[in-house]
C-alpha cells in the first residue's frame, strides 16, 4: 500500500497474496457459476415489473426497454469480467475499487453494496411472500393477512373490516431458511440452486412456448404509444423510463463475481458465468415481455402478477398453477444468491479491518463464514418482515448503479496503474466501453425519483460517519499488524 489513509489503494500483489485470501474451498464449476448468475438475475422483477413498465410507461415497446437496460448491463458486465479475472477473490466491486480508487472509495462501495445485496434480498423476499401467499390462497390455506403483510400496512380481513398488519412472516421465514442452507455449505447451496434454476428456466420457456400461440398481433399496435405530454409517460421517453424500471430485473449478474474465490478455474469461468448468465437472461426477458404484451393489451397489465394474468387469458388452468410455482422457486434463488454475495463481501471487508473480524470467521467443518451469514440473515429477515417492497427496490437500484459506475471507472484506472498485470479477459475498446457503461448507468440513475437520490445521499453520509469513526483507524491497525507479521516472517 503506497499511502496510508483514506486514499491508500491496494496493489494487485497484495490483493492476490495468499495470506489475504480467506480459506474457502474451490467447489464451483462453470455450470454452477452460470446458474448462480441466472439464479440471482431472474427473480421477482420479471414476474412483476414487466407489467408495470408496459402499462404505465412504455406500452408494447417495453421490449425495447429491456434491450436498452440489457445493453447498459452488458457494458458493465464486460468490465466485471475483466476485473473478476484480474482479481479472482471475493469482495467484488469493493475489492476492485480498493485497487483502483483507494480505501475510502472502496468502503463507500462496500457500504452501497449493502443496498444491492441485503436490501435487495429483503425486497425480493417481500415479492416472494406475495407469490407464496397467492399459492397458499389458491389451495385454501391462506395465512392471516396481518401476519403476511409489511408492518403498518392496512389489510382487509375475511369479514370485510380493515386492520393494521403486524409483520410479513413468510418473507422473514424464507430468508431464515435460505440462511440455514447457506451455512451448511457452498457446494450444497449451489446444487439446490442449480435445481431451482432449471425449474425456473423450464417454466419461463413454457410460458414463452405456450404464449406465442396466444399472441394477438393487434396488441403490439401501436408499438410505441404516443407520449401523453409528460416526459417518461409513453413515447420514446417512456421507453427510456421503462428501461430504468426494468433495470431491477437485471440486478444480480454481478453477484457471479463473488464466486471468484470458490471457483475451480476463475480465469476461464468468471467471464463465462457473468456474460453467459446475462445473455441468457436478456434473451428470455425480451421474449417474455414480447409474449406478455402480445397476449394482454398493455393498459391492463398494471397488476401485481401480470404473468399470471397472461396465463389466465391463455385459459389453461393447470398451467397457471405451474407458473405460480415456477415464479416462487425462481424468486427463491435470487434471495439465495444475494444473501451469499453479501456474506462474501463482508468477509473481504473484515479481512481488511473495515468490518469486525467475526465477519470473516470460517466454520472449521462447514467451511462457510457462518457467523456472518447468520447475522446477515437475521437483519435481512427483520427488514423483510417490516418494510414494503417499493421503498426497498428503489434503494436497491440506486445502490447498484453507484457500484456499477465504480466498476467501469476501475477498469480504466487500473489499465493505467497496473498496465502489465495479466488480464485473462480484456474489455475491448477501452476506454470507450467503460465510458458507455458509465453514461448508461448515469442515464438510468436520472430515471429514478428525486426521493431515491435523497435517500442515497443520506445513506452515503451515514457511511462516511462510520468510516471516519470506526473503519479508518481499524483498517490502519490491521495494516500495521500485517506489516509486522510480514517482517517477523522474513526475519
Ligand atoms: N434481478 C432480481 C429480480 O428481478 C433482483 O428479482
Amino acid at each position: 500500500m503506497k499511502i496510508q489513509g483514506a486514499l491508500s489503494r491496494k496493489l494487485l500483489s497484495e490483493i492476490l497474496a495468499p495470506s489475504h485470501v480467506a480459506a474457502l474451498p474451490k467447489v464451483l464449476g462453470p455450470i454452477s457459476i452460470v446458474f448462480m448468475g441466472i439464479g440471482a438475475i431472474i427473480g421477482a422483477g420479471i414476474f412483476v415489473l414487466t407489467g408495470t413498465a408496459a402499462a404505465l410507461y412504455a406500452g408494447p415497446a417495453v421490449v425495447v426497454s429491456f434491450v436498452l437496460a440489457g445493453l447498459a448491463c452488458a457494458f458493465v458486465a464486460l468490465c466485471y469480467a475483466e476485473l473478476a479475472t484480474l482479481m479472482p477473490v471475493a469482495g467484488s466491486t469493493y475489492t476492485y475499487t480498493y485497487a483502483s480508487l483507494g480505501q475510502l472509495a472502496a468502503w463507500l462501495v462496500g457500504w452501497n453494496l449493502i443496498l444491492e445485496y441485503s436490501i435487495g434480498a429483503a425486497a425480493v423476499a417481500v415479492g416472494w411472500s406475495g407469490y407464496f401467499n397467492g399459492t397458499l390462497d389458491s389451495i385454501g390455506l391462506a395465512i392471516p393477512p396481518r401476519l403476511s403483510t409489511s408492518t403498518g400496512q392496512a389489510v382487509q380481513l375475511a369479514d370485510g373490516t380493515t386492520a393494521t398488519a403486524i409483520a410479513n412472516l413468510p418473507a422473514a421465514g424464507i430468508v431464515a431458511l435460505l440462511t440455514f442452507l447457506l451455512v451448511q455449505g457452498t457446494r450444497e447451496s449451489a446444487r439446490l440452486n442449480n435445481l431451482m434454476v432449471a425449474i425456473k428456466l423450464t417454466v419461463i420457456l413454457a410460458f414463452i412456448g405456450f404464449g406465442i400461440g396466444h399472441v394477438s398481433v393487434a396488441n403490439w399496435q401501436p408499438f410505441v404509444p404516443p407520449n401523453t405530454g409528460t416526459f417518461g409517460i409513453f413515447g420514446w421517453s417512456g421507453v427510456l423510463h421503462g428501461a430504468s424500471v426494468v433495470f431491477f430485473t437485471y440486478i444480480g449478474f454481478d453477484a457471479v463475481s463473488n464466486c471468484a474465490q470458490e471457483a475451480k478455474r476463475p480465469q476461464r469461468d468468471m467471464p463465462i458465468g457473468i456474460l453467459g448468465a446475462l445473455v441468457v437472461s436478456t434473451i428470455l426477458y425480451i421474449l417474455v415481455a414480447g409474449v406478455l404484451v402480445g397476449v394482454v393489451p398493455y393498459p391492463e397489465l398494471n397488476v401485481a402478477a401480470p404473468v399470471g394474468l397472461a396465463v389466465d387469458r391463455m385459459g389453461v388452468g393447470w398451467f397457471a398453477a405451474l407458473i405460480q410455482l415456477g415464479a416462487l422457486i425462481g424468486i427463491t434463488t435470487a434471495i439465495l444468491v444475494l444473501l451469499y454475495g453479501q456474506c462474501r463481501i463482508f468477509a473481504t471487508m473484515a479481512n481488511d479491518g473495515l468490518m469486525p473480524p467475526l465477519f470473516s470467521r470460517v466454520h472449521p467443518r462447514l467451511k462457510t463464514p457462518w457467523l456472518s451469514q447468520i447475522m446477515i440473515g437475521v437483519i435481512v429477515a427483520a427488514i423483510a418482515a417490516v418494510a414494503p417492497i417499493e421503498m426497498l427496490s428503489e434503494l436497491v437500484g440506486v445502490g447498484t448503479l453507484f457500484s456499477f459506475l465504480m466498476v467501469c471507472a476501475s477498469v480504466v484506472r487500473l489499465r493505467r496503474l497496473e498496465p502489465h498485470a495479466a488480464r485473462p479477459f480484456r474489455v475491448p475498446a477501452v476506454p470507450l466501453i467503460p465510458m458507455l457503461g458509465i453514461l448508461s448507468c448515469l442515464g438510468l440513475m436520472i430515471g429514478l425519483a428525486p426521493m431515491t437520490w435523497a435517500r442515497l445521499v443520506i445513506w452515503i453520509a451515514i457511511g462516511l460517519v462510520i468510516y471516519f469513526a470506526y473503519g479508518r483507524s481499524r483498517a490502519a491497525r490491521r495494516l500495521s499488524d500485517d506489516l509486522k507479521a510480514g517482517d517477523d516472517a522474513s526475519a
